[in-house]
């Protein structure tokens, strides 16, 4: 098979490419690197620097088997600063893509949504008909939902949606101005300072690791359930921020009190995935917390060692 991806550059894309050519398929892949990094993408891809936004992307897909849309403006905060670029990229960008995939007659599109869908939710575990986005973020993410929906009423394409709670695991970008939690407090223990949590700590967040969901994409490839429907990734257990500050500690032996900060505007007290609709296809998470975050802090003791932190 014929793999195209979009934000291969990323912290999903770059697992997913390393998997697929694991699995011999062959790996096609574009980012314009605005936050994802090139020495990440794994030899054997063939990358091309563009934006989602541009011309010609049926170009490049023409041949493509199935093609992932993974590339988005995705930092919560960052897209609280500016709704135009997120609208931009996550909206225009993926009408975009979606095109171009039609217009190259690519069989399936396999696109990231997120658990930010749930948002304004007060069900928990929230399966994915309680949608209730709230932030730019989010709402860009249902637009694409939308659009996703139109492209199957008006030209019976066949999609794959997926609400990804909190992945983490190699890779991860730590970059950001406000990082992902889980990479924000190893690289801050790490180094012996002291790490920042935004709120009381109590907010409580599904994590996913993932080697995980690169199994459920593998099954998005070749298992027919998967088509047109929509899939909540993760794990269906969730722990508060304290919890994973403590457990990062334990692993890592640090004693560091945190310092607490202002909660960030536009974030979900609690998220908890209802996974019952990707279990039905047969899929199920294998990876607990601590191994996945042992494998996560070895990840960024490597890169500080090289120098990249
Ligand atoms: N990581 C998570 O926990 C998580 C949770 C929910 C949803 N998602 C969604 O999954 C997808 C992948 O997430 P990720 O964690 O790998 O993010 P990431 O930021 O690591 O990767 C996204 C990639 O898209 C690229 N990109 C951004 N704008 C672009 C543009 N205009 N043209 C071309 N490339 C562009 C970036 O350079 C980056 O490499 C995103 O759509 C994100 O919204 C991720």
């Amino acid at each position: 098979m014929k793999i195209a991806i979009t934000g291969i550059a990323g912290f999903i894309g770059t697992n997913l490419a390393r998997t697929l050519l694991e699995a011999d398929m062959e790996v096609l892949g574009i980012d314009n690197l605005s936050y994802g990094l090139k020495e990440n993408i794994p030899a054997g891809v063939e990358f091309h620097n563009r934006d989602i936004r541009g011309s010609g992307l049926e170009e490049l897909f023409s041949g493509a088997d199935v093609v992932f849309h993974l590339a988005a403006k995705n930092c919560i905060s960052d897209c609280q600063n500016d709704p135009v670029e997120t609208a931009s990229i996550n909206v225009a960008g993926t009408v975009n893509v979606f095109e171009a995939t039609r217009q190259a007659r690519v069989r399936k599109v396999i696109y990231a949504e997120s658990s930010a869908l749930y948002e304004g939710s007060s069900q928990f575990p929230t399966p994915e008909s309680d949608v209730h986005p709230k932030s730019f973020y989010a709402v860009s993410k249902l637009a694409g939902m939308h659009f996703a929906e139109a492209f199957k009423r008006y030209y019976g394409m066949t999609f794959t949606a997926l609400r990804y709670f909190c992945v983490y695991g190699p890779i991860q970008d730590y970059r950001r101005t406000i990082p992902p939690v889980m990479s924000a407090f190893i690289i801050k223990l790490l180094k012996g300072e002291q790490p920042v949590i935004y709120g009381t700590g109590k907010k409580r967040r599904d994590f996913i690791y993932v080697d995980d969901i690169n199994e459920f994409h593998m099954k998005c490839l070749t298992d027919s359930r998967t088509d047109n429907r929509t899939f909540n990734l993760g794990s269906g257990r969730n722990y508060s921020v304290l919890e994973i500050y403590d457990t990062i500690s334990r692993l890592l032996g640090t004693h560091i009190e945190p310092i607490f900060e202002p909660d960030l505007p536009g974030e979900a007290q609690q998220t908890l995935a209802d996974i019952s609709e990707a279990k039905s296809v047969g899929w199920e998470p294998r990876t607990d917390l601590p191994t996945g975050m042992r494998n996560a802090i070895s990840y960024i003791k490597g890169e500080m060692e090289k120098g990249r932190i």
